[in-house]
Parts: structure tokens; C-alpha cells; sequence
């Protein structure tokens, strides 16, 4: 493990039934990178993701985070210690405002919000980044009447208010429109520059050949390859994962 290796994935597998959808995945995500996880539907990202942040028990391998073995990985914990992530269909409250969505990802347990109510200081923040994510005007309306590209964006804003240093997205661009997946980019880029080291799933191959590198490529839940987009782009392995069969 190098010194700037921040996650450190080794050997990672998992079964569902009959079906390997990770079979020993190994790769790991330097310090201040935009590390891409690609590869064709059903090559097992999002299973890699789950594994990761503990929402699913691997069968074998290990996740290091900061050099620390993640052992019965637990996504609160996890969060505390600076890893976050979102998810491929964007999880929200919907029946809670955007500033009470913001609020419950720091306030645990969540029955705590009702019993304490919102502190000045996590409103004034959760505000501040709304407003950042082009979401103030809604800062006080229910998330659910939020368009599917801006649950995505509220999402991210709540995974910053942890105030994370790496970031996992999962399918940011997917079933957004054209507008907004600039904006997201525009986003990830600007959280990038301010330090915050992020690994990306995502099916839109231009945002990702331009955003991500490395780029790390899986298939039937192996690394198949891995290294900067335009070498990841003219591989015939991954010309065939992606063609083929
Ligand atoms: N909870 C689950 N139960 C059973 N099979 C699953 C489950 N989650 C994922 N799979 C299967 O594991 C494989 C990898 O899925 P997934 O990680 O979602 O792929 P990707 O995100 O790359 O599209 C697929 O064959 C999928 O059907
Ligand atoms: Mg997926």
C-alpha cells in the first residue's frame, strides 16, 4: 500500500444464490484522485459499493480505509470516519424538507431530530449548502416534490454535510437530464478541488472519460483493467466486456 492509497480493496467477493457478483475484486483509490468503477450492467459496482460501506457482508477479501481494516462494516461508522456515499436510485426523505433531509444524516437516531429539534448551526449549514447546490429556494419544501436530477443533488449535498474525504457516487448522470449532469459535474469537480477524493459509477462513458483517472474496469465482478481513460479505452479487453457476450 502506498502512502497516498486512501481505500484499499483485496480479494472482495460475494454471492448471491448461484450468481458470483464480485469474485475477488481487488483495486484501491489514491488520495485526491477521481477513481472511475466501470463496467458493463450486472458486472457487480454497485455490489462493490455495498461491500465497501458495509451494506452487505463480503464472503471474502478486505476493505482498508486510511489504512484501517474495516471489519463488520457499519455505514454510520463509517460516515463518522469520513466515507460516504450515494446510492443508484437516490435515497430521500421524501416526506421531510431539504434542510430536515440535510439534518437527519448528522442528527443519530433520527427520532433525536423530533426530541432536540434542529440546531441553529446545522440549519445555517444544511442552508448554506442548498444554496450551493442551486436548491435554496426549496430549502423548506418537502423533498419528495423535488425532480429525480434534484433528489440526486440533494443527496450529494447531504453526503458533504459529514464533511467526508472520500466519496463514493453511484450512477450520478443516470436518468438526469443533459443540464443537470453538467451541473453534477460541475459539482463533483468543485468538492474535488476542495480535497475530497471520490469514486465513481457511472454509464455515461463521456462524463466518466472525462471526469475519472484512473479508471478501473470490472467484469462478472473482476477487475479486468484498470489505468488512465484513453488507455482503459482502447483495451480489447474491455472492448469485449463491453461487446461482447
Ligand atoms: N441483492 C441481490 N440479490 C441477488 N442478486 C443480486 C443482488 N444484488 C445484485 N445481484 C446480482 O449481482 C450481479 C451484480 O449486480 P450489481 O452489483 O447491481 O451490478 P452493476 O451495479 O454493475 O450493474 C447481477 O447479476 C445482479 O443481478
Ligand atoms: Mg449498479
Amino acid at each position: 500500500m502506498s502512502a497516498q492509497t486512501l481505500l484499499e480493496v483485496d480479494g472482495l467477493s460475494k454471492r448471491f444464490g448461484g450468481v458470483a457478483a464480485v469474485s475477488g475484486a481487488t483495486f484501491s483509490v489514491d488520495t485526491g484522485t477521481i477513481t472511475g468503477l466501470i463496467g458493463p450492467n450486472g458486472s457487480g459496482k454497485t455490489t462493490v459499493f455495498n461491500l465497501i460501506t458495509g451494506y452487505l457482508k463480503a464472503d471474502a477479501g478486505t476493505v482498508r480505509f486510511e489504512g484501517e481494516r474495516v471489519r463488520r462494516a457499519n455505514p454510520r461508522r463509517l460516515y463518522r470516519r469520513g466515507l460516504s456515499r450515494t446510492f443508484q436510485q437516490a435515497r430521500v426523505f421524501p416526506e421531510m424538507t431539504l434542510v430536515e433531509n440535510l439534518v437527519v444524516a448528522v442528527a443519530v437516531p433520527v427520532w433525536a431530530l423530533g426530541r432536540r429539534g434542529i440546531s441553529r448551526a446545522d440549519a445555517a449549514r444544511a442552508e448554506e449548502l442548498l444554496d450551493r447546490f442551486g436548491l435554496g429556494s426549496h430549502a423548506h419544501r418537502k423533498a419528495g416534490e423535488l425532480s429525480f436530477g434534484q433528489r440526486k443533488l440533494l443527496e450529494f449535498a447531504t453526503v458533504l454535510l459529514g464533511r467526508p474525504r472520500l466519496v463514493l457516487l453511484d450512477e450520478p448522470a443516470s436518468g438526469v437530464n443533459p443540464l443537470m449532469i453538467e451541473q453534477m459535474e460541475r459539482h463533483i469537480r468543485d468538492v474535488h478541488a476542495e480535497g475530497v477524493t471520490f469514486l465513481v459509477v457511472e454509464h455515461d462513458m463521456n462524463l466518466v472519460m472525462r471526469l475519472c483517472d484512473p479508471i478501473v474496469v470490472l467484469d462478472h465482478g473482476a477487475k479486468i483493467a484498470e489505468g488512465h481513460p484513453a488507455d482503459v479505452r482502447a483495451d480489447p479487453a474491455v472492448l469485449d466486456a463491453y461487446l461482447g457476450d
